[in-house]
């Protein structure tokens, strides 16, 4: 048990993913502890809660620059992602990143209550409700566009990804024979066939879905991640070049792919979907 906790603490992606529920959970219950501590004030109660909130915000102003910390950490784990994916990034660092010195300035604020002046001390207390309110709903704001970023646009897949490129790579005078496949099988098949559509510069990524970068094709389109790496019968790229469905039948408004080519795809899928990132270059007018 304490080993498991330990080698996820290890991981900047893990460390990350569980130091962020401190935040969210501290600046919701500062809220009330700050409105008793205003409420209540210059009695013995309000005094409790004066104290209460104080510690509620140093917990809380610790544990955003730990979340910081390791968010910093854990985006370099990120791996290859499509250009919404970067953006979502970008937002998520943007509305995190100063949170710990706000809560910072909220538990000086709080402090002040503790000095033996009427306006002073009554000032003081409403500023850390105003504060406390302002600072949850940032750190709401933080948390969403994190979950997407891991649900949506696969963030903490990167590290998967690291894993199986380094596997690929590893060995240096033999390369794997999975990432042989990849490099002279499937990326042809890819660029041939269905980047022209499904590109990240296209301004209607097709289904939007983006099959240019590992990251893409596990945060798939409309319907969901477009390959389960191990899986090809549960890959939707694989009933869209099967035909299996009648309403999603790829490339679209070509001939069916051949048997071999469908078959390069599945035993690329089947051996785990490994992948080396390439850069494309979608044809100068886009041709439909
Ligand atoms: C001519 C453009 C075009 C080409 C080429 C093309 N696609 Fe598509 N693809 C689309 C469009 C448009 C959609 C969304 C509408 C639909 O479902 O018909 C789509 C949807 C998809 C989806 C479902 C995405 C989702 O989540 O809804 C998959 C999977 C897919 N394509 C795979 C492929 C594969 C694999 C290839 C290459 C073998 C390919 N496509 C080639 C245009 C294209």
């Amino acid at each position: 048990m304490m080993e498991r906790f330990l080698d996820a603490w290890a991981d900047p992606q893990m460390r990350h993913a569980m130091v962020v529920h401190f935040p969210i959970v501290l600046s919701l219950v500062g809220i009330p502890f700050a409105v008793l501590a205003a409420l209540w004030q210059a009695t013995q109660r309000g005094r409790v809660f004066q104290w209460v909130t104080l510690a509620t915000y140093l917990a809380l102003t610790a544990s955003l620059y730990v979340a910081r910390e390791s968010g910093h950490d854990a985006e370099d784990l990120a791996g290859p992602m499509s250009e919404s994916g970067e953006q979502e990034m970008e937002e998520h660092e943007h509305h995190g990143h100063d949170l710990w010195q706000w809560s910072a300035v909220i538990c000086a604020v709080a402090g002040l209550g503790f000095v033996r002046h009427r306006v002073v001390h009554i000032g003081s207390a409403w500023l850390v409700v105003v504060g406390a309110g302002l600072t949850a709903e940032r750190i709401a704001h933080t948390a969403d566009h994190g979950g997407r970023l891991v649900y949506e646009h696969g963030a903490a897949a990167g590290r998967d990804l690291a894993a199986l490129i380094a596997v690929s790579t590893s060995g240096d005078t033999e390369i794997d024979p999975r990432l042989a496949h990849f490099r002279e099988q499937v990326m042809p098949i890819l660029v041939e066939h269905c980047l022209r559509c499904h590109n990240p510069t296209r301004k209607k990524r097709a289904g939007g879905l983006d099959q240019s970068t590992m990251a893409g094709l596990l945060a798939g389109g409309y319907s969901g991640p477009a390959i389960v790496p191990g899986r090809p019968d549960e890959s939707l790229l694989m009933t869209a070049v099967r035909w299996a469905d009648p309403d999603l039948q790829m490339p679209l408004n070509k001939d069916k792919l051949s048997d071999e080519t469908i078959a390069a795809l599945d035993t690329w899928i089947t051996d785990g979907a490994v992948w080396e990132p390439f850069s494309y270059t979608p044809p100068a007018k886009s041709a439909r």
